[in-house]
């Protein structure tokens, strides 16, 4: 499993890549309102340099072409950029053309089966199945991911699934066990999952032993 950092904030991207385990990034709108830098484009342009993977950048239109112009303006800011477009018919319109262009789609706001079915027969690049919205409406959103995996490897699909909309690190875990190709996942997750207390423990003990023995 793969994992993108879900943000548009440049320093958590920098240490995530610095680290070696950040390989992409998606954004949102909101997540990139949250920067408040109104030049998307620039952002957007920033974040691209900075990772050596895919990263998702979504359309701010609706409208079968008003979101295909605006995803080829997007999918020509960066080798790496990769275009967010709704799961919905006309975003399913939209990924048909953008596909047979050679340009990489990641259809977002996935919360059925049959959405995650029809991206992958429209082209789509990457299906994202929102994880935690899912759960706050009393569903399970990992077992999406699950189904998901099985019916795309059912029938050869090409699809890659990213969960996103990702919570705690309990969430990396079950999105690893269900064959999920990417997690998406906020910053803070990243840091909770190289944390245990035995890990910091055990350095405190190790350190203070030979410590005891340099001080002799
Ligand atoms: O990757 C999707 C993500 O940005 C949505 O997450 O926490 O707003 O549901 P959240």
């Amino acid at each position: 499993m793969r994992i993108f950092l879900d943000t548009a904030n440049v320093e958590q991207i920098k240490h995530g890549v610095r680290m070696g385990v950040v390989h992409g990034v998606t954004t949102n709108p909101t997540l990139t309102a949250k920067e408040g830098n109104a030049d998307y484009e620039a952002v957007s342009k920033d974040i691209c340099a900075l990772v050596p993977g895919p990263v998702s950048i979504e359309v701010l239109v609706e409208g079968v072409e008003p979101m295909i112009k605006q995803a080829r303006l997007i999918a020509g800011w960066a080798s790496n950029a990769v275009v967010k477009v709704p799961a919905t018919a006309e975003g399913l319109e939209a990924t048909s053309t953008l596909a047979r262009e050679g340009i990489k789609v990641n259809m977002t706001l996935c919360f059925s089966l049959n959405q995650a079915v029809l991206a992958a027969l429209a082209g789509a690049a990457y299906i994202s199945p929102f994880v935690g919205r899912m759960d706050d409406n009393g569903s399970d959103g990992m077992r999406l991911v699950e189904d998901i995996v099985t019916v795309y490897e059912n029938y050869g699909f090409s699809t890659e699934v990213i969960a996103a909309s990702i919570r705690h690190p309990q969430h990396c875990v079950a999105a690893a066990m269900a064959g999920a190709h990417i997690a998406t996942i906020p910053y803070n997750v990243l840091i909770q999952m190289t944390q245990h207390p035995m890990t910091t423990i055990g350095i405190s003990r190790f350190l203070a032993d030979w410590q005891r023995l340099a001080g002799k």
